[in-house]
């Protein structure tokens, strides 16, 4: 595919789409809705609105960071305060897809009717790509993001339309998309993290202290395998518990896996032979974590495995 035909393309629909009306977008930080943001920044200009909604479930700094890599671009994005919101939403869930149908109700119900309202935006530009589209009709994950490919009508049920300039392309597409349009490698080359965020990285109830276990592991995940060249690394946190002993006292604590995979789309994945001394220095500064005894990694391949836990 010639990418810079297919961003020629889509600055010509978006303009076409949107017209005088004005447009809202999302932005995570992730390479899909950076990708949507630079796009639409350019083909609609002050006609788009871009917010960066804070759902209490992003990893560390990554909030303030992603606004400001943005506005050093000279694109404005205005930073959204729903941590409340999400957290409740979530509060006594345990099952994953009740979570991530409450997350999908919060963001686009919630949060985003308030800013259509808010704004009068007719449009919501999303980074939706084919992966999530196929998995989804599939039946093999309801995505947050999938709503028209489910039959529903944001129309009728949400009062705007939904576009999606990136329905065509996998993401290795969108990587190459990313630096036609000249976005930095921090965000071309950025590793996938999924809009429902740390959510899916929490099996159990998502809760503030739990977040914040998963957050620190993560942090320390991500630090240690940046070098690694691997599609995607995660510490997720277990509803189980274990025994463990820590001080010459019993302790039943919190367990972390490891996750770091290779894959090209991640349509299928595998685990990725890290060295042994790399993850033991990950499973000692884990379970230094208050109230984590146990760090595991996760050998299991896509399929049968997803890569996200919930
Ligand atoms: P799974 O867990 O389905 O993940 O094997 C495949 C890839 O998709 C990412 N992922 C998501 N991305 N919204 C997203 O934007 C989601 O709801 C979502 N769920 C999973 C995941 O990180 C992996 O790269």
């Amino acid at each position: 595919m010639d990418y810079r035909e297919f961003v020629e393309q889509q600055i010509a629909e978006l303009r076409n789409s949107v017209g005088e009306e004005t447009a809202i977008n999302a932005l995570s930080g992730g390479v899909d809705s950076s990708v949507v943001t630079v796009l639409a920044h350019r083909a609609l200009g002050k006609k788009l609105k871009t917010v960066f909604v804070d759902n209490a479930l992003m990893r560390e700094g990554e909030p303030e960071r992603v606004v400001k890599l943005f506005i050093d671009m000279d694109i404005p994005v205005d930073l959204v305060d729903a941590r409340a919101d999400f957290l409740g939403a979530m509060k006594g869930l345990t099952d994953p897809e009740q979570k991530r149908q409450a997350i999908t109700d919060t963001f686009y119900k919630k949060v985003f009717g308030k800013l259509v309202r808010e704004t009068g935006a007719r449009f919501l530009l999303h980074g939706t790509i084919l992966t999530d589209i196929e998995e989804t009709v599939a039946g093999i994950k309801r995505q947050h993001n999938i709503l028209t490919q489910l039959g529903i009508d944001v129309q009728k049920e949400y009062g705007y339309t939904v576009l999606e300039p990136l329905k065509s392309l996998r993401k290795d597409g969108v990587r190459q998309v990313a630096k036609v349009l000249g976005l930095p490698a921090e965000i071309a080359d950025r590793i996938p993290f999924p809009g429902p965020a740390l959510a899916t990285r929490i099996v159990g109830e998502v809760t503030e202290p739990r977040l914040a276990t998963v957050r620190a592991a993560t942090a320390i995940v991500e630090e240690e395998l940046h070098d690694s060249a691997a599609f995607q690394y995660m510490a997720v946190l277990l509803s189980d518990k274990a025994t463990g002993i820590r001080n010459n006292k019993r302790e039943f604590g919190e367990i972390i896996v490891v996750r770091c995979i290779d894959s090209v789309d991640a349509r299928e994945a595998t685990a990725v032979e890290v060295p042994w001394a790399k993850l033991h220095r990950i499973c000692e500064r884990i379970t230094r974590i208050p109230g984590v005894n146990r760090c595991l990694y996760d050998l299991t391949p896509k399929p049968p495995a997803t890569v996200e836990y919930i």
